[in-house]
């Protein structure tokens, strides 16, 4: 499958698909900090590939196979002058699809596309209780920089966001 798969920025017509992958993964309710309470609305998705395509420093970056959605990665830069090199994203892959390397050949990806564009570091917040994407940022050199205590609530639950930065 991963010889199929395919990385390349959203593009206008690809808004089915994404509109069909964020509701998955809305329904998911996952404990990130990107996810929504509802599904985005077509006009919604719409407007998410354009604002990125008309923002040469941000990208949306998808995973695909064949026409499917299969993972996503959400990148903007920040705007203040002294701050210009420094980005931040999130990412999803499709439930099926996890563990096969998809999520590593996004953050790949995202590497080239912020050294063309003049950025030095990346940096996230990820819930504490995120293992999987906090091993996955580490094995990419993602270092912990910091801890947000009882930043997020889950349910009832305060969960701690751990600060994570990577020099590009
Ligand atoms: C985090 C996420 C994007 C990772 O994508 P993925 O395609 O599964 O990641 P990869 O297959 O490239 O995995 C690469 C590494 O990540 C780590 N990893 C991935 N899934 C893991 C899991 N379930 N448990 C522990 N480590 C895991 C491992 O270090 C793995 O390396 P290995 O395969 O050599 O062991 C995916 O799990 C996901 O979409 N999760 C839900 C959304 C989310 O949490 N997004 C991040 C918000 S900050």
């Amino acid at each position: 499958m991963l010889d199929a798969l395919m990385i390349r920025t959203a593009l206008p017509s690809d808004m089915d698909a994404l509109a069909t992958y964020l509701t998955a993964i809305v329904a998911e309710r996952l404990p990130v900090l990107f996810v929504r309470d509802a599904p985005p609305s077509l006009e919604q998705v719409v407007t998410m590939i354009a604002r990125h395509a008309d923002d040469e420093r941000s990208c949306l970056l998808l995973a695909l196979d064949g026409d499917a959605v299969v993972g996503m990665l959400d990148f903007s830069g920040y705007a203040r002058t002294q701050q210009r090199h420094v980005g931040t994203f999130g990412m999803s892959v499709a439930r099926d699809a996890r563990g096969r390397g998809i999520g590593t050949r996004l953050l790949r990806s995202l590497y080239d596309f912020a050294k063309e564009h003049g950025y030095r570091r990346l940096e996230l917040e990820v819930f504490a209780t995120n293992t999987a994407a906090i091993a996955l940022y580490e094995r990419e050199g993602f270092v912990h920089e910091g801890r947000r205590h009882g930043a997020v609530m889950v349910g009832e639950e305060a969960v701690d966001l751990v600060m994570m930065g990577k020099g590009i």
